[in-house]
């Protein structure tokens, strides 16, 4: 191990109070400390796990051996806090899942032409036959309860649509892990204007080559009566559990060969929208809702897009219509699905 050194430490407690002394000593040795062989406690089988037991004056011992990378500060010696980000790889999409917020950091998909298609000759993905469940991937304490949504009052929201991953069964199912989930309103947002903006970015695989989409939860500051700037949202759970966005992001980037010709030099549009988590009317322009994606990276604290390709892309509304197309015919539809996504 040149990269790192084994430290032993011991570390005295006296009845329930942790006493002041901790003894840690640097050295190459690989076995625990003897502290293990004077324990009437049985040393726990995980290699590094604290050796527990009383020695012979009665005081309780807790000798720990710890491998400490030889790059890391001596502070983080006996816990390492992170941030973790745990990137969840799935099938249909790539999630950053942020344990504080239990909602995605981001998400991103590729979509084509194909994978936004069910599979021909085959069933493919359908969403009557997937249900809502909670990610087991991730630690206990910071996994989103299908409980802290439950009369919530907000729509379990899929961060990558149910729609965007019909190539299997498996695939759909994966978009409902709690992990791709963020709470959103339900009625005129996640369930009307939201919809038409994923059923747009859907559509773009009819005239580019590739699509990709990254999908953004936000906490914008808004400016209160006393002139400062303040973030507010809801929590949702009981105890609370889940925060609520109170923006969402979604951020395409598109390709298409400049001419048929040259089928390796593609032409890429880019583009980002910033929607808030409310009601949003039918009739409002989805240019509107057009922001730089630099606003949209400054406000995540998250990269995702090099300069290169910021300088080297066209504006996503200058290469084809930004225009959602409304769908209130389908409301008999989606109250069905409503009762699927948004118990109450
Ligand atoms: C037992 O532990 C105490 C510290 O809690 C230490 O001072 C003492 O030397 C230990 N005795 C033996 C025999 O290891
Ligand atoms: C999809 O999810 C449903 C509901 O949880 C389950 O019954 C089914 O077996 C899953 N299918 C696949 C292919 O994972
Ligand atoms: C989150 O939910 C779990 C399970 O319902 C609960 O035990 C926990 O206390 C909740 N709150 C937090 C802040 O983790």
């Amino acid at each position: 191990m040149p990269s790192s050194a084994i430290i032993h430490a011991a570390v005295f407690t006296a009845g329930a109070v942790l006493g002041g002394g901790i003894a840690a000593v640097v050295s190459s040795r690989t076995k625990p400390s003897s502290v293990a062989s004077t324990s009437p406690v049985p040393p726990s089988n995980s290699l590094g796990a604290p050796v527990i037991g009383l020695n012979s004056t009665g005081r309780t011992e807790v000798s720990r051996e710890l491998t400490v990378a030889s790059s890391l500060p001596l502070a983080l010696k006996y816990g390492n806090p992170g941030p973790v980000s745990d990137v969840l790889v799935r099938k249909a999409y790539v999630a950053g899942y942020d344990r504080r917020l239990r909602h995605p950091a981001w998400t991103a998909e590729h979509l084509t032409r194909s994978s936004v298609s069910k599979p021909a000759g085959e069933s493919g993905g359908d969403r009557q036959n997937s249900k809502f469940i909670e990610d087991e991937s991730l630690p206990s304490p910071f996994r989103a309860r299908l409980q802290d949504y439950f009369r919530s009052g907000y729509d379990r929201g899929h961060m990558v649509p149910a729609a965007d991953a019909k190539s299997s069964q498996e695939a759909m199912n994966e978009t409902f892990l709690l992990s791709n989930i963020a709470p959103q309103v339900g009625d005129g947002f996640n369930r009307h204007y939201w919809a038409y903006l994923e059923d747009w970015c859907r559509r773009l695989t009819g005239s580019f080559q590739d699509v990709y989409i990254f999908t953004v939860p936000l906490y914008l500051p808004k400016q209160e009566a006393d002139g400062k700037w303040r973030v507010t949202h809801e929590v949702i759970g009981s105890p609370p559990n889940v925060s609520v966005p109170t923006h969402f992001a979604k951020v395409v980037l598109t390709t298409k060969p400049v001419s048929p010709s040259t089928p390796d030099i593609l032409e890429l549009s880019t583009g980002a929208f910033v929607l808030p988590n409310a009601i949003i009317r039918d009739d409002a322009p989805l240019e509107s809702f057009v922001v730089p994606v630099e606003a949209v990276e400054r406000a995540a604290g998250l990269t995702l897009f090099s300069d290169e390709v910021k300088s080297a892309s066209k504006h996503i509304c200058q290469s084809t219509k930004c225009q959602v197309i409304v769908r209130r015919f389908d409301d008999a539809q989606k109250q069905s699905r409503k009762a699927i996504t948004a118990p109450k």
